[in-house]
C-alpha cells in the first residue's frame, strides 16, 4: 500500500486536540524542534522580528504558532484543506496572525526570491516529488535564505522503529493506517545532494529523536494506543530532542548560495 496522505482531511480537524493522533507531532515535537531552530537562528545571527517564514506542510500549524510568536510574519501552506481551515481557526482563536494558504510543496504560491526564512518539517518524506519541492523552495528563498527541515532517514532501524513499531504493528502503532511508506525516507547523502543541485547550501545535520529510554516509550506507545494516554501525553513523555545519532531521524539548515 502506498503513502496515505489523505488522512490529513480525515484527521486534520484534531491536530490540536491531545486525543487526536496527529498531536503525537506537539507535545515534546514542536519544542524539541523550535529549540534547535531557535538556535540556528541565534547561531546565525537572524533577527527574526518581520522576517517572512514560509511553513511549507504547515499541517495544522504548529510550528507556524511557534514561528509567529517569535515576530516572523509567517504563511502556512500545506494541501490539506481540513488541516489548513485548523490550523487558521487555532492561530484566530489564539490571537495570532499567521497567513494559510491551501498549496502544495511542489508549487507554491510565492514570488521568486521573497522569502527569509522556508522550513519543511517533517514533510519531505510525504512528498512525490522531492526534487521539485527542494527546487520550489529555492524558488522562493532570498539569496542568502534560510532553509530549516526535519525528516526520516532510510535505515534498516527506521524500518524498524518507524514502520513496523508505530505502524504496522497493531498494539503499538499510532493509527490503522500507512502515514509512511520507508521508500519515501530520505539519507542525508541523498538529501544534501538535492539542495545542492537546486542552490542551497547544507550547513548542518544532527540527529532528531526520543531521549526517554527505550523500554518506557513501547509501554508508552501501547498505553496510548489503548487509550490510556492521550497522544498529546505520549509526545511529551517521548522528551523528543536533538540526539546524536540521524539513524531515525534528523533536521538541520541550509543557505541559499548568493
Ligand atoms: C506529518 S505532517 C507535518 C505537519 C507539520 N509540518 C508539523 O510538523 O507539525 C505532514 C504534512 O505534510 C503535508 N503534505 C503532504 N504532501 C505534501 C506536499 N506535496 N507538499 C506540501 N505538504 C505536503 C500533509 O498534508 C501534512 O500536513
Amino acid at each position: 500500500m502506498g503513502i496515505d496522505n489523505q488522512i490529513y482531511d480525515r484527521l486534520g480537524d484534531g491536530w490540536w486536540d491531545e486525543t487526536n493522533p496527529l498531536n503525537t507531532l506537539n507535545g515534546s515535537f514542536t519544542p524539541g524542534r523550535f529549540r534547535y531552530f531557535r538556535d540556528v537562528l541565534r547561531r546565525l545571527e537572524l533577527d527574526p522580528a518581520g522576517l517572512l517564514a514560509a511553513d511549507i506542510g504547515c499541517g495544522g500549524g504548529f510550528l507556524a504558532e511557534e514561528f509567529a510568536q517569535l515576530g516572523c510574519r509567517v504563511v502556512g501552506l500545506d494541501p490539506s484543506e481540513v488541516s489548513v481551515r485548523t490550523a487558521r481557526g487555532h492561530a484566530e482563536s489564539s490571537g495570532l496572525r499567521v497567513g494559510y494558504a491551501v498549496a502544495m510543496g511542489e508549487r507554491l504560491p510565492l514570488a521568486d526570491g521573497s522569502v527569509d526564512i522556508a522550513y519543511c518539517c517533517d514533510v519531505l518524506e510525504h512528498v512525490s516529488d522531492l526534487d521539485r519541492v527542494i527546487d520550489e523552495t529555492a524558488r522562493v528563498l532570498k539569496p542568502g535564505g534560510l532553509y530549516l527541515f526535519d525528516t526520516i532517514n532510510r535505515t534498516r532501524l527506521s524500518k524498524l522503529l518507524v514502520i513496523k513499531l508505530l505502524q504496522d504493528w497493531q498494539p503499538t502503532r499510532v493509527v490503522d493506517s500507512e502515514l509512511h511508506s520507508w521508500a519515501l525516507f530520505i539519507t542525508p547523502a541523498e538529501l544534501a545532494e538535492c539542495l545542492c543541485r537546486h542552490g542551497l547550501r547544507l550547513a548542518e545535520i544532527t540527529g532528531l529523536g526520543p531521549r526517554a529510554n527505550k523500554a518506557s516509550l513501547l509501554s508508552n506507545f501501547t498505553r496510548a494506543r489503548r487509550g490510556r494516554i492521550s497522544f498529546g501525553e505520549l509526545s511529551r513523555l517521548m522528551d523528543v530532542g536533538q540526539v546524536d545519532s540521524t539513524a531515525v531521524s534528523y533536521l538541520g539548515y541550509a543557505l541559499k548560495t548568493a
